[in-house]
């Protein structure tokens, strides 16, 4: 992000606070509550985003060097990835070539060879089958044909991306139009996992990706935690295609009032929301990114599930090296779980009550505010993707 885009957001930001306004989607949208109910909807989400479509899987930081791996299952597939002797990131089906057993059931670790744990066929991190054990028993085997299948995949910007299908595409720089430049300038690659952890929520699961669309709720839902660091009602807003980037508003921003502009830096004042369809949230905070991926149970509209993961920054992991270094990585820590437990105990418990709420008929429609454009922009791209009208709006 250039300096000029630095200011322009800090300057939006105070302009907002100043004259009581905020961003402004030019209207009022309904969505029917069938988008989250509905199980044929559910059904195509499925299958159109999540069994067809790149997705995010973690950070280049979750695969740390040669001969690291990661298995996944959130798109109910067993999915492989690895990182080889040269440092080429590779996705495969963790599904053994011989007899369809899961080959590799660790969640991460160490290996430059995968051996079945039925007969111990073994496959190299680049996914070749190397060993068939008693092959004069069980007759030849043609190598060069067996080796796992191999998802379409790409490491760019820091992020591990795999289409779960085999004949799918991949093409990220399509998919992030102009926001490519952007998150390759945060250089995310340069980042070390820290932790992982997992909410399962009664709820459709695009009720957990509209708890992050506005900042209207920051000083009720969140009057005791986040509204001590951030001004509510207040954040500027930028569409990137099917993506978006939403900058909250930090208290903070208030000690740059006297300062020159050329030494204004944004994350000073705001924290960057990156929201990569369909289903991830990317949060920069100033110690290392949140990566927040939410997914469906399958084509079930009543129930998902959330992945958060930490990242710290390299400065910060050299932990031991005095008090003052330990106590800083303590800290930052300490931030980032409590922030995860702001959205496990007070955002995803009013989005599963909506949920309830929702499912006891009491209305067709919510209602999106003018101040809520995120939300008007994640409805009108599902909708757009399942080639359905966009969001009713209703003139005001
Ligand atoms: S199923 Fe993997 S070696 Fe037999
Ligand atoms: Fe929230």
């Amino acid at each position: 992000m250039d300096h000029q885009e630095h200011v322009r957001i800090i300057k939006g930001l105070m302009h907002y606070l100043d004259t009581d306004t905020n961003v402004d989607a030019g209207g009022q949208a309904r969505n029917p509550v069938s988008s989250y109910l509905c199980p044929d909807i559910a059904l195509k989400e499925w299958e159109t985003f999540f069994q067809d479509y790149p997705h995010v899987l973690g950070m280049s930081a979750d695969l740390p060097k040669p001969g690291s791996f990661l298995t996944n299952n959130d798109l109910k597939k067993p999915i492989l990835c690895t990182r080889d002797k040269n440092g080429e990131f590779h996705a495969f089906l963790n599904v053994c070539r011989h007899r369809g057993t899961i080959l590799e059931n660790e969640s991460r670790g160490q290996k430059n060879l995968f051996s079945c744990p039925f007969h111990a066929w073994g496959y190299a991190n680049n996914g070749n089958l190397i060993t068939v054990p008693k092959e004069n028993h069980f007759g030849p085997v043609d190598k060069s044909c067996n080796g796992l299948v191999k998802l379409p995949c790409s490491e760019k910007y820091g992020l591990l991306w795999v289409n779960p299908n085999p004949e799918g595409e991949i093409d990220v720089d399509g998919i992030l139009g102009d926001l490519a430049p952007e998150l390759e300038s945060w250089q995310l690659n340069r980042y070390i996992a820290n932790s992982e952890t997992t909410y399962d929520h009664s709820m459709n699961w695009k009720l957990a990706i509209d708890t992050f669309g506005e900042t209207y709720h920051f000083n009720t839902l969140h009057k005791d935690t986040l509204a001590n660091d951030f001004y509510g009602n207040a954040q500027m807003y930028d569409t990137h295609g099917r993506n978006h980037r939403m900058m909250l508003c930090l208290r903070n921003i208030d000690t740059l009032r006297n300062q020159p502009e050329k030494d204004w830096n944004v994350l000073l004042a705001a924290l960057p929301i990156y929201y990569i369809f369909p289903n991830i949230q990317l949060i920069l905070g100033q110690q290392g990114p949140t990566l927040v991926r939410v997914y469906p149970d399958g084509d079930n509209p009543h129930q998902s599930f959330s992945k958060i993961n930490f990242y710290l920054s390299p400065e910060l992991t050299e932990i031991g090296i005095d008090e003052e270094g330990k106590k800083r990585y303590e800290s930052a820590q300490e931030r980032m779980q409590g922030f995860a437990k702001v959205i496990q105990m007070e955002d995803y418990v009013a989005a599963a009550s909506a949920h309830q709420g929702m499912l006891s008929g009491a209305q067709e429609y919510l209602t999106f505010g003018r101040n809520e454009p995120a939300l008007h922009h994640y409805h009108n791209t599902y909708r757009e993707a399942l080639g359905m009208p966009p969001l009713e709006r209703i003139s005001n």
